[in-house]
């Protein structure tokens, strides 16, 4: 898909997600491409509509900075009551709505302030959607005291690590860490994945985020918007299609 006609289907995922929000909510702003226009609708709601919110969280330094020049007060996640909902991209989402993450390298914050929200709705444009989790590098945040033996294990395990890199050098997070990806395709078994992962010592956090998004506005390019819920009983009077949550 060509990189302007992928902009219009973010740029259409983002407003019909800001025209969810509503005010006196504790909004979470996470990051990425389709999320600065997330946030460039979010500041026109505010100019236009009077959008009045109780706080913002973001997940990175570009997210808070981009609210910040449209006005908005943007809050540390531990100054608020619980994120009632929290707007994110996605770099793959699968047939149940669960996701890989970290694309941006925001992976860390992004599943803080996921973990600590109501709801959680990802805007999407239709190339981020597969059957089955993959298409996508697995991102692993690792401290550097011992991201060599985490390297050397997954490369043992056949899940073909890759160092993240800035220019020449290892990429680091916002918090010093490096990234390694995972270039494991399809990700094999991702609930087990995530579970080797989580009790990884060295491994600050992963872009697995499995049973977490509630709801994917995906923008077509057939010019259709889908608001794909997540299998509820309380979701099926409103949405357009419905995930069920087995894994494939
Ligand atoms: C950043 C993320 C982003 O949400 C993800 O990479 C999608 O980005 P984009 O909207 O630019 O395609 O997880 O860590």
């Amino acid at each position: 898909m060509a990189k302007t006609e992928q902009d219009r289907l973010k740029k259409e995922a983002a407003e019909k997600a800001a025209s969810m929000v509503k005010s006196g909510m504790i909004l979470g702003v996470g990051t990425g491409s389709t999320v600065a226009f997330f946030i460039d609708a979010l500041g026109k709601r505010k100019d236009n509509d009077g959008l009045k919110l109780k706080a913002i969280v973001t997940t990175s330094n570009r997210s808070k900075k981009q609210l910040e020049g449209l006005g908005f007060k943007v809050s540390e996640l531990d100054d608020v009551d619980q994120v009632d909902l929290t707007v994110d991209g996605s770099d793959r989402v699968a047939d149940n709505l669960d996701g890989i993450k970290g694309g941006g390298g925001a992976l860390t914050l992004e599943k803080n302030v996921a973990i600590n929200s109501k709801k959680i709705i990802w805007i999407v444009d239709e190339s981020k959607l597969v059957h089955r989790l993959g298409g996508f590098p697995l991102p692993v945040e690792v401290l550097p005291i011992s991201c060599e033996q985490n390297f050397k294990r997954f490369k043992q395990e056949g899940l073909k690590p890759q160092w993240r890199m800035d220019s020449d050098k290892r990429y680091i997070t916002h918090y010093g860490n490096y990234i390694i990806d995972l270039a494991a395709d399809p990700v094999p078994a991702p609930h087990g994945l995530a579970d080797y992962l989580d009790h990884t010592v060295g491994v600050v956090e992963h872009g697995l985020f499995l049973d977490m998004c509630d709801e994917v506005i995906i923008a077509h390019s057939d010019g259709t918007i889908e608001d794909k819920i997540k299998y509820s009983l309380s979701s099926m009077a409103s949405s357009t299609s419905l995930a069920v949550g087995i894994e494939g």
